[in-house]
Formats: C-alpha cells, sequence, structure tokens
C-alpha cells in the first residue's frame, strides 16, 4: 500500500517537474524564433551587430542586439541556454519508464494490436527512439542535409513511416505518445549534439582568435529550424493521451502524419509575421482544414460486427424495451469496467479509481453516460489492452443504447 501511494506520488512530481521544464524549454525556444526573426537593422548599431530590437517588459526596456559573427570581445559570463531542453527530456525520459515501463500491460501493450510481452515492448520502445535519432541524424549529415525542403519533405515520410509503425505495435495511446517522445527526442538531440557542440567549436574558436567556419551555424541553424516546427506537434502528442478519439480510433495512423503538418502550418503563420509583420491568413485556412479532416478520420469506424455472426444479438438489441436496455448496459460496465472504476477497485494497484472515474450503479453510469459512450464505444480505448476482454457486440450495445436512449 505504502509503494502505491508512493509511486503515485513519484509520478506527479517527475510530471509536475516535466510541464516546467518544458514550458521554460518551449517558451525560450518561441522567445528567440521570434526575437531572431523581428531584428531590425539601423546604420547606428556598433560594428559586427545585425540586427536590434527594443521590448518592454516588467517595468523596464530591454535593447537587444545580435553579433552575427561574434563581438569584438567575448564576455566571460555567457548565457547558455541548453538545461531547459535536457530536464525536459531526462524528466520526459523517466516519466515515460514510471507510467509506460512501469504500467506496460495496461498502457503500452494492446495483445489486440500485437501480442508482445513487456520486455519486448520496452525494448522496441527504447530501440526505436536510439534508431530513430540515427537515421534522422544520418539524413541530415548526408548528402541530402545541403537541400533544407528536400531534407523537411523526407523527416515528414519518415514520421509518416513511424505513425504506421507505432499503431501497429502499441496501443494507441502509447502510439501516440512515442510519437511525441521521439520527436521531442530529435529535438533535444539536436540541441545536445549539434547546436551547441556547434557553438562552443565557434566561441573557443574566437578565444584562440581564429575566425570560425560558418558551416557551423548553417547547420545548427538547419536544426533549430527543424526544432521550430516540430514543438507543437509534440504538444499535441503529449496531450492526446486524454483525448481517446485521437489515439484510440480505428484511423489514428493517419491522424498522426497530419499533426505533424498542422506543426508547419501554424509555425509558417507566426514566422512570417514575427519577420514580416504580414498576416498569412490563408495558413489559417489550411490548418482549418487539416483539423477538419483530423476530426472527420476520427469518427470513422468501420463495422466490426460481422452481421450474419451477430444477427441474432443484433434482433435482440434492437428488440428490447429501455429498462431492458438500461440493465444490459449495466452488466456490460460491471463485467468490464467496474473491477477499476468502482469506489473501491478490486484492480491489484488502484487505491483509487482511475481518474476518479466511478460507474458503479446505474445513476453513475447515466450520469457518465457520455465518457462511457466516447471510451468505448467510438473509441477502443477503455478497457487498457482490452484486459477485460470487452467484445465488440458489447461496444456496439453501448453505442446503440446511447445514441437512442441517452442524446435527447
Ligand atoms: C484495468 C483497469 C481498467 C478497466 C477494466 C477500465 N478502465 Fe477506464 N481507466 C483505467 C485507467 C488506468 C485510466 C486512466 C487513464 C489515464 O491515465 O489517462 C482510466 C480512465 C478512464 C476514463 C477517464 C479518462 C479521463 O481522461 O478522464 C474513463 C471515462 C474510463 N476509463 C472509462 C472506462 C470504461 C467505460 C470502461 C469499461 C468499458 C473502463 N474504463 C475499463 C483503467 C481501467
Amino acid at each position: 500500500m505504502i509503494e502505491i501511494i508512493l509511486l503515485e506520488w513519484l509520478e506527479f512530481a517527475v510530471r509536475w517537474v516535466h510541464i516546467i521544464t518544458a514550458i521554460a524549454w518551449i517558451g525560450s525556444s518561441f522567445y528567440f524564433i521570434a526575437l531572431d526573426l523581428g531584428l531590425k537593422k539601423n546604420s547606428n548599431l556598433p560594428y559586427g551587430v545585425t540586427g536590434e530590437e527594443w521590448q518592454v517588459h516588467g517595468g523596464g526596456f530591454y535593447n537587444i542586439q545580435k553579433y552575427s559573427i561574434a563581438p569584438p570581445n567575448l564576455p566571460q559570463d555567457l548565457i547558455w541556454f541548453k538545461w531547459e531542453s535536457y530536464s525536459t527530456w531526462l524528466s520526459g525520459f523517466f516519466l515515460l519508464a514510471i507510467v509506460y515501463y512501469g504500467g506496460a500491460d495496461l498502457y503500452l501493450i494492446d495483445t489486440e494490436i500485437a501480442d508482445i510481452n513487456n520486455f519486448q515492448a520496452i525494448f522496441i520502445s527504447l530501440g526505436s527512439i536510439l534508431f530513430g535519432w540515427i537515421i534522422y541524424n544520418t539524413a541530415c549529415k548526408s548528402p541530402l542535409g545541403n537541400n533544407s525542403n528536400l531534407l523537411l519533405l523526407l523527416l515528414f515520410f519518415f514520421l509518416l513511416f513511424l505513425s504506421w509503425f507505432y499503431t501497429s505495435i502499441f496501443s494507441g495511446r502509447a502510439a501516440f505518445l512515442h510519437l511525441g517522445a521521439i520527436t521531442a527526442t530529435l529535438m533535444t538531440a539536436n540541441v545536445f549534439f549539434i547546436i551547441i557542440p556547434n557553438q562552443k567549436i565557434v566561441v573557443s574558436d574566437l578565444k584562440a582568435g581564429r575566425k570560425p567556419d560558418p558551416k557551423f551555424g548553417i547547420i545548427a541553424k538547419q536544426r533549430s529550424t527543424h526544432n521550430n516546427y516540430l514543438t507543437l506537434p509534440v504538444i499535441f502528442f503529449m496531450l492526446s493521451s486524454h483525448y481517446p478519439l485521437a489515439f484510440a480510433s480505428e484511423l489514428n495512423w493517419a491522424i498522426a502524419p497530419l499533426v505533424f503538418l498542422l506543426g508547419v502550418s501554424i509555425r509558417h503563420y507566426f514566422n512570417t509575421y514575427h519577420a514580416t509583420k504580414k498576416k498569412l491568413y490563408w495558413t489559417w485556412i489550411i490548418t482549418f482544414i487539416i483539423f477538419a479532416v483530423i476530426i472527420g478520420l476520427s469518427s470513422y469506424k468501420k463495422n466490426s460486427l460481422s452481421l450474419s455472426e451477430n444477427v441474432i444479438d443484433l434482433e435482440r438489441i434492437y428488440n428490447l424495451e429501455i429498462t431492458d436496455l438500461n440493465n444490459e448496459v449495466h452488466d456490460i460496465i460491471s463485467a468490464r469496467c467496474t473491477m477499476c472504476h468502482a469506489r473501491e477497485p478490486l484492480w491489484d494497484g488502484f487505491l483509487h479509481p482511475p481518474k476518479g472515474f466511478v460507474v458503479e450503479n446505474k445513476e453513475d453510469i447515466k450520469r457518465y453516460a457520455r465518457q462511457v459512450y466516447v471510451q468505448s464505444a467510438v473509441s477502443k480505448a477503455m478497457p487498457p489492452n482490452n484486459i477485460s476482454y470487452m467484445e465488440d457486440i458489447e461496444r456496439f450495445t453501448i453505442q446503440y443504447w446511447y445514441e437512442n436512449t441517452q442524446i435527447k
């Protein structure tokens, strides 16, 4: 019992740290992107300064100047921005391990998707993240890296492949989380292995009085452009576990790549705006179209009941009186959900019902009908890993019940 309580709090604490560090990372990166794009030239700037910006914040005025190569005398106390990124990755990895590796059979695996054991699932998770970086980094360093647009296009196809791969090996929840995790790993690895080391070479060249090779700056810029476009999708994937329509619908593999396109269309608007103050409204039209397609895809459900086999069950359900239908749904939920979602759950390791969600009696079911419908009929998010062997006909019964008796 005490371990469960400690583990709960550990998870909460790590999640708290993770969100705080992520805010710091993304916040500083948005800040610098906007600053960099908005720098203005004028003739009074000191030698070596390529642009400046005036800002007002917190009761004071700031005059920021950018030396594109370096100031004549490099100051001793340079502030580096890197721990925001590293600590986000470290806390995120720790959280992945606690939630998805610790709870692999509930969260990571879906035996209806791929019948793998905990060890295999964790191995695939770690291996794919590592290989993802190796493949991406090799592509960037190869001659392909000289053509930025082609590289971005290939990166998109790589993410498309990963969407297919993860959704065919992990539960939908874990697949989306891994798309976020691998993307965020590329971003942090870009900072750790490329951007910061290149900047360090430039700094040491300058200190030694050598002229730094401009290629280091160009490479760092390319990686930071990738990071810029990947930021918003990462946040989408990290939040998606709260929304089963995103991760647990049948076409989740097709939704994921569109999320990456959303990242590009939204960032393009802001990048252009910060650079030129031009408002490209058409990018929002594209954004809304992509979002509408995502919504459409999430609502697609192929009829998984083979009619000839289920014709008797279906006839029976269609002919039930409302009270009997209510009883039927209550029976299904008691058999498939209540071991976890009761006031005192029987499931090992749960002191409280997960997310405080309780469907124990008919009143609970009526009150939370919509959640039950979304989690177990429209999507197959619940039961996790279909651990209580919910059948398609039962999901259909819930759908029929909700659509015919609960929607007013
Ligand atoms: C093995 C235990 C288990 C079973 C069985 C189970 N759930 Fe869950 N349920 C969970 C866990 C764990 C979570 C928390 C998931 C998370 O962290 O987002 C959850 C969360 C939920 C939520 C809340 C989601 C949110 O984000 O607020 C709903 C609604 C839900 N389950 C419905 C159901 C329904 C309906 C069934 C039966 C068809 C069911 N569950 C069966 C373990 C279970």
